[in-house]
């Protein structure tokens, strides 16, 4: 190694590094971590240092030129315990602006370079400098308002608060729970502390490496490893020949699965290209990567199926031939999955009609591109047990998963879950964990695992690609007589999540509207790409695509306003979801009865935000080449999965009166922890700085089923407060004891419990008393709640667009998005949510799609290519929540998560066709694809 003399945030210190080796490798090996990895090819801004000042992209900078330099790194920003400027305008902005916090240190720099570059900048130039760093979690709005507020306060100017209080908060008293509160992580995410899975050292750690498929579709005749296992600084290489052969699947999801076991961990066959084909563990990364150069493989190419058409002939290729896999529906006809709901008669519903619409609809594989890579690190602790520190929102689902692929008994595996760099569902499978795992148990050493970049894109997890065709027949007055929905989507090389996301696209799109007859069918084809997976939204954004671009058409074909015409069919208090119980696999007697809904206030804001009544205008005043259109689309959600999903919550007191609250649940950045917080802190009449929350820990919190289905705040936050409420009633026992007093006529508040006569004790007094003079328990409470009503939450979303007729470009100007999420816990959160999924969403319609060659090569696995939205590209985000109580939601809340990313992408479709009389059925809206629905149409010239 060589030494490189450089300044580091003010210290002259040196830095080690390889020959050839990044700046990115040398400052993280140093214990700089907030320098983060996000991509390798200086794309994504996560690992941005000031380089003598000047921004500089740690893993396309090699160390050797930081030589004489000054290296400046977030670590630096705060001073004798005193954060930056910027640094509290983020923390003030709060849980919108600081959510996963992966993107964060790279961030402040930009923008502290900014600063002292420009101390007045406008929107634009902060915009302009984010542009450099991508954030997947917030829209940017938030991050840009917090820059402006920094700049404003160090130029003396005084920046004012803005009202983040429920009203319904207001309403009801609550003090803590409704109000926009800080985010309980916010301190170690600005400060660049250590928290993410990668942020950690151990002694004797080995790197792994896997070798990938260059094949979509083969089989390994023979594999030859000596040469790499006689590199010196191999410790390990393993195969389908050495690796126990044990079917599983990577879905995390209650056992037993619903997912079939079709893959093991080493195969010898190959299924897409980036399959696993040998994995190796070596002293340094670059010893492993030369080790996979030398691993020979001798395949049998076999033709592949890309699509869902193709696997789908007769006499194709069977893609799980293997006689070990486990619930696959019908693997001689590639079928992972098949799915069919009905309602009444269809057929006579269609008979019956005065107008049948029948449209196909296509939307494609996405992915979730969290910022923070797949991450694994596994060694064994003192008493050899193996645990493993992942980057997972199913901690729980992954400590069985790895046993049983392991070999190992649950009780031999811990699960260590730090903060997640985003998920979105891809970490919702267990997807590097058994790798890891072998190597430990293989070499016995610590080994880490991080996925680049591109095998984030290629090897990790998506959206399902679907085929939808809709047939919705209606009376002359608008009322909907039938609709029949037929999806075929693909599953992948393993069908992970298959059946129930298709299953979710039926439930959860095909009830917004009241319908007397309905038929929902899905048919899943195994295929020769990447598998899709859990992705945010979990089917229904793929449901709602084309249900409410249909809902548009039809209304247009009968002549009504949209809108009108939804009003006329939707559901609201009172209705169930007609085919739940045919798609749910939940347990008997759950329940989806709608018990509250703001759909048409969400509509009625929304139309007022966007300016509905001027959907007529569509000319560009002096831009002939331009078109103005709006559209609208709405949509539902659920509230964690009914009858199935399970959190549980212990909150045990401290001696100065805190609260140590220990929860299985996953914060995946959105602010799950800070809601269990203040639900907390809410019944237990205390700040929420009170409550000190951990997630989570297979060894020391309680079971969880983790983040999914929207499922943390209704669900673990019903826990959280069930849990709350049992130590709130020992509180007030012992308080009764010491005031002499009835427990009914006690107060508990301002962390103090008073007596009608004025007499108080603190919560100090009280843990004091029981810990310390009574001797007898610690006060403690705990509950698991599993929720058989699974309330929706709504929106409406509304899109303004200007479409170049020319060149078929399509701009976003402004989103809408109103949600009905019940009581928002805390209203920050809830936009910070609404934003992210939007731009999300965004993407979906307007620019992100999966890409393969005709060999199952994926030609966009980088950021630059595959196009997520960046800061200065964002249309006007407009945030609104609507508020609603609903009875079975923890202080009335329902789920926040998914419900933004819904109906977006119809909104944008919808704007189009109102611009330009065109109705684009597939997406996304690539200009090649609308100006060539244009010119069909005979619009463009
Ligand atoms: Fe360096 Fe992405 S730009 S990690
Ligand atoms: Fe920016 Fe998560 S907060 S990537």
């Amino acid at each position: 190694m060589a030494d490189i003399a450089c300044t580091i945030n003010g210290q002259n210190r040196g830095l080690n590094a390889e020959p050839g080796e990044t700046l990115l490798v040398a400052l993280r090996r140093a214990g700089f971590f907030s320098v983060k990895h996000g991509c390798d090819t200086g794309e994504c801004g996560a690992c941005m240092v000031l380089l003598n000042g000047a921004p500089a992209n740690t893993c396309i900078t090699l160390a050797a030129q930081a030589e004489g330099r000054e290296v400046t790194t977030v670590e630096s920003l705060r001073v004798n315990g005193q954060l930056h400027p910027l640094q509290q305008a983020f923390m003030d902005e709060g849980v919108g602006a600081v959510q996963c916090g992966f993107c964060l240190p790279g961030v402040l720099l930009a923008a502290k370079h900014l600063l002292d570059h420009n101390p007045a900048p406008t929107e634009d130039d902060v915009r302009d400098v984010l542009s450099g760093h991508l954030c997947r979690c917030t829209g940017y709005r938030t991050q840009v308002s917090a820059v402006l507020a920094a700049a404003a306060r160090l130029r003396g100017e005084s920046v004012g608060q803005r009202d983040d209080t429920a009203a319904l908060a207001e309403e009801s008293g609550l003090k803590v729970v409704g109000h926009g509160e800080g985010k309980v992580d916010a301190l170690p995410l600005l400060t660049g502390r250590p928290v993410f899975t990668d942020d950690f050292k151990i002694d004797g750690m080995l790197h792994a490496r896997i070798l990938l498929s260059p094949h979509a579709h083969a089989r390994i005749r023979d594999i030859e490893t000596s040469k790499a296992e006689a590199l010196p600084g191999v410790r390990a290489v393993l195969t389908y020949k050495n690796t126990p052969r044990r079917p599983f699947t990577t879905a995390g999801q209650s056992y037993p699965e619903l997912s079939p076991y079709d893959m093991v961990s080493l195969d010898n066959k190959v299924r897409f290209v980036g399959d696993r084909v040998a994995v190796v563990a070596a002293e340094t990364p670059e010893i492993a990567e030369r080790a996979l150069g030398l691993i020979e493989v001798e395949y049998e190419v076999l033709p592949a199926c890309l699509t869902p058409e193709k696997a789908m002939q007769p006499g194709a290729p069977i893609i799980h031939d293997e006689p070990d896999a486990e619930r696959i529906y019908d693997a001689s006809r590639n079928l992972a999955a098949h799915i069919v709901a009905t309602k009444g008669d269809t057929v006579r519903g269609l008979e019956a009609a005065a107008l049948v619409l029948d449209r196909t609809y296509r939307v494609p594989q996405v992915q979730q591109t969290p910022l923070e890579t797949h991450t694994c690190i596994t060694y064994l602790d003192e008493y050899d047990r193996l645990v493993v520190r992942t980057s997972t929102q199913v901690p729980f689902h992954t400590r069985r998963i790895v046993a049983n692929v392991l070999g190992l008994p649950v009780k031999r595996v811990r699960v260590i879950k730090p903060r997640l760099g985003g998920g979105f569902g891809s970490k919702q499978e267990a997807v590097v964990e058994d790798l890891c795992g072998h190597l430990t148990l293989a070499t016995g050493r610590p080994v880490r695992l991080e996925y680049s970049r591109h095998e984030e894109f290629t090897a990790s997890r998506s959206r399902h690609p679907q085929t939808i065709r809709l047939r919705t027949g209606v009376s002359r007055d608008g009322t909907i007589t039938a609709i029949d929905m037929w999806v075929t989507a693909a599953a992948g090389a393993y069908a992970t999540h298959t059946l129930t996301v298709q299953a979710n696209t039926g439930s959860k799109a095909l009830w917004l509207y009241k319908s007397p007859n309905l038929y929902f069918s899905a048919d899943c084809y195994y295929t020769n790409v990447p598998p899709p997976g859990a992705f945010r939204g979990y089917g229904a954004p793929q449901g709602f695509l084309p249900l409410e671009v249909h809902m548009d058409e039809v209304a247009e074909a009968l002549g009504m306003d949209p809108m009108a015409f939804r009003r006329k069919n939707w559901v609201g208090i009172g209705d169930t979801n007609p085919l739940g119980d045919q798609l749910y696999d939940a347990a008997p007697g759950f329940h989806d009865e709608i018990s509250s809904c703001g759909l048409p206030e969400c509509v009625e804001r929304g139309q007022a935000a966007i300016g509905w009544e001027g959907r007529g205008v569509h000319a560009v005043p002096g831009r002939p080449h331009l078109r103005r259109g709006i559209g609208g689309a709405c949509a539902m959600q659920g509230s964690a999965v009914p009858g199935i999903d399970m959190g549980a919550v212990i909150i045990k007191i401290n001696d100065d009166g805190s609260f140590n609250l220990l929860s299985g649940a996953v914060d995946t950045g959105g602010g799950g922890d800070t809601i269990l917080a203040q639900i907390a802190a809410e019944v237990l009449g205390c700040p929420v700085d009170d409550i000190i929350v951990y997630t989570s820990d297979t060894d020391f919190t309680p079971f969880d089923k983790g983040a999914y289905a929207s499922s943390t705040t209704f669900l673990s936050g019903r826990a959280a407060q069930l849990a709350a409420e049992r130590v709130r009633e020992q509180v007030l026992a012992v308080a009764s004891r010491m005031l002499e007093c009835d427990q009914h006529e006690l107060t508990l508040a301002d962390r103090r419990v008073a007596s009608p006569d004025g007499d108080s004790v603190s919560l100090a007094d009280i843990a004091i008393q029981t810990l310390h003079r009574e001797n007898q328990f610690q006060i403690m409470g705990h509950a698991s709640y599993m929720s058989r009503p699974c309330p929706p939450p709504f929106c409406a979303q509304f899109a303004e667009v200007t479409v170049d007729i020319e060149t078929g470009e399509v701009r976003v100007e402004k989103i809408v998005s109103a949600l009905d999420v019940g009581m928002p816990i805390n209203p920050r959160g809830v936009e910070g949510q609404n934003d992210g999924g939007v731009t999300q969403a965004l993407g979906y319609a307007v620019c992100e799609e999966m890409v393969y060659d005709e060999q199952g090569q994926l030609l966009n696995p980088r950021f630059g290519s595959y196009h997520i939205f960046q800061a200065h590209e964002m249309p006007e985000l407009c945030p609104i929540t609507v508020e609603t109580w609903e009875p079975s939601g923890p202080f009335g809340a329902k789920a926040a998560a998914e419900i933004p990313v819904d109906a977006v992408a119809p909104a944008i479709v919808n704007a189009v066709a109102n611009a330009t009389g065109v109705r684009i059925r597939e997406l996304p809206l690539t200009p090649e694809r609308v100006l060539q629905a244009l010119k069909a149409a005979g619009v463009s010239g």
